[in-house]
C-alpha cells in the first residue's frame, strides 16, 4: 500500500462533529432531547454544580445528532457552550485549548498547568455546557484527569454531556448517575428518514412503494445512519429496484459473529448501499481504504488520485473534475464519507466496508 502520510492532511479533529445540526431534517427524537435538557437543568443547581450525563448507543443511532440538539436547545441560551469532538485520542491538552478558545479568543496555551488556570479563570462566574463527542478514552486516570479540568471553580455551573458507544466508558466517566441509553428508532421513523431522503412525496407511484419502504425501514435495524445511507441510494430508482433492494441477498449474510445483532443490520445495510453504486463509484469508493483509519483525506489529493488511476470514465455531459466532485457528494450522500468543515477534508467513515471491497475491486 502506498505511503499517504505526506500527501494526506494530518489534522487532529479525525470524525470531526460539529454543534450545528439542521433541525428540520431531524426526524423523532424530540421527547429524548427534552428529557436530557430537563435531566440537566434539574441536576445543576447551586449546590450540585457539576453534572456529568453520558449518552450511550450503538454508531450510527444518532448520539452526535442528539447531542447537538440539547446544545442547540433554548433553555442553554444563557449558557457559554463548548463543543469539542474527543475521537479515538483523548488529549487533555487539546480539550483544554478547545474550552480556551471557544470561551475567549486566546489560541494556542502548550503548558498544561496553563491550560487547567486559564481553564478555571474562564469557568469563573458562569454557567456553562460542554459536550465532548464520541469518546472511545476507557483509561480510569485520565478521565479522572479530564474531570478535575472539568470541575468548577465557586462561581460556576458546568453541565457535560458526554457520548460513546461504549457502556463502560459511560458508567467510569460517571459512577453517581445511571446513564442515557438511546434506544434505536421505531421503523416508523427510519421509514420517515426514508421518505425525506427519496424525496417520496413528490413521487406518483406512492402507494406501489410505501409497503416495499416500510419493509425496507424495518430492515434498518432502528439505525438513522443506515436509514439514510438506504434512502439516499433508493432515491429516483424505479419500483423494480426498491424491491430488488428489499429482496437483496445482502440482508441475510453472516457478516457478524451474530446475524441477528443490530450491528448485523447496520453492515448489511451499507453493504447494501455498495451493491447499489455504479461500478465507478465502487472503484472510487474502495480506494479510499488506502488511507489509513479514520485519516482526514484532502479532497483535491484523493480526486486526483482516482483521476491518475484510470477511475474517470470521460462523459459528454461533464468534465473530470465535475464528475469527481459529482462522486464525493454521492458519496457523503450515502454516509460513506463526510465531510469535516473546519478543515475542508473528507473523512472515510466506513473504512471496514471499503475495505472489505479493496481486493476485490482492483
Ligand atoms: N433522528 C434522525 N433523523 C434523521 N437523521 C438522523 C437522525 N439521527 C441521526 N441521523 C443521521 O444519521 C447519521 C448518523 O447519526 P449520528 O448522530 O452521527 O450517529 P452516532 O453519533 O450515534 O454515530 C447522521 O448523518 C445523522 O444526520
Ligand atoms: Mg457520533
Amino acid at each position: 500500500m502506498p505511503d499517504n502520510s505526506s500527501n494526506v492532511q494530518q489534522v487532529t479533529g479525525i470524525r470531526e462533529t460539529i454543534s450545528d445540526v439542521e433541525e428540520e431534517l431531524i426526524i423523532g427524537r424530540t421527547e429524548e432531547t427534552q428529557e436530557i435538557v430537563a435531566t440537566l437543568c434539574e441536576s445543576i443547581t447551586p449546590e450540585n454544580k457539576t453534572t456529568i450525563l453520558p449518552i450511550y448507543g450503538i454508531g450510527g443511532i444518532g448520539k452526535t445528532t442528539l447531542a447537538q440538539l440539547v446544545f442547540n436547545d433554548s433553555r442553554f441560551t444563557g449558557y457559554s457552550r463548548v463543543w469539542i469532538h474527543v475521537s479515538q485520542n483523548l488529549d487533555l491538552n487539546k480539550i483544554g485549548n478547545s474550552i480556551i478558545s471557544q470561551l475567549s479568543d486566546e489560541s494556542h496555551v502548550t503548558s498544561k498547568q496553563i491550560i487547567s488556570k486559564k481553564v478555571k479563570e474562564l469557568f469563573a462566574g458562569k454557567k456553562i455546557l460542554i459536550v465532548l463527542d464520541d469518546m472511545w478514552e476507557t483509561n480510569p486516570r485520565t478521565l479522572k484527569e479530564l474531570k478535575a479540568m472539568l470541575r468548577p471553580v465557586v462561581s460556576s455551573m458546568v453541565a457535560v454531556i458526554v457520548t460513546t458507544r461504549d457502556e463502560a466508558i459511560a458508567r467510569e466517566i460517571c459512577r453517581a448517575a445511571e446513564p442515557y441509553k438511546l434506544d434505536t428508532l421505531t421503523d416508523k421513523l427510519c421509514w420517515k428518514i426514508i421518505k425525506q431522503q427519496t424525496a417520496f412525496k413528490d413521487r406518483s407511484d406512492k402507494q406501489q412503494l410505501k409497503r416495499v419502504g416500510k419493509e425496507i425501514a424495518a430492515k434498518c435495524g432502528g439505525v438513522a445512519l443506515a436509514a439514510q445511507s438506504l434512502g439516499y441510494t433508493l432515491k429516483g430508482k424505479t419500483s423494480d429496484e426498491w424491491e430488488s433492494v428489499r429482496d437483496n441477498y445482502i440482508w441475510n449474510l453472516s457478516t457478524s459473529a451474530d446475524p441477528s445483532s443490530i450491528d448485523h443490520e447496520v453492515l448489511a445495510s451499507l453493504l447494501l448501499s455498495y451493491s447499489r453504486m455504479p461500478d465507478w463509484l465502487k472503484l472510487c469508493f474502495s480506494y479510499c481504504a488506502v488511507f489509513p483509519k479514520g485519516h482526514n483525506i484532502a479532497k483535491h489529493y484523493l480526486i486526483h488520485q482516482w483521476i491518475a488511476l484510470g477511475f474517470i470514465e470521460p462523459s459528454k455531459m461533464f468534465d473530470t473534475m465535475q464528475l469527481c466532485e459529482k462522486y464525493v457528494t454521492q458519496l457523503l450522500g450515502m454516509s460513506f464519507l463526510e465531510y469535516s468543515k473546519t478543515f475542508l477534508v473528507l473523512i472515510l467513515t466506513q473504512h471496514t466496508v471499503a475495505k472489505k471491497y479493496y481486493y476485490k475491486t482492483k
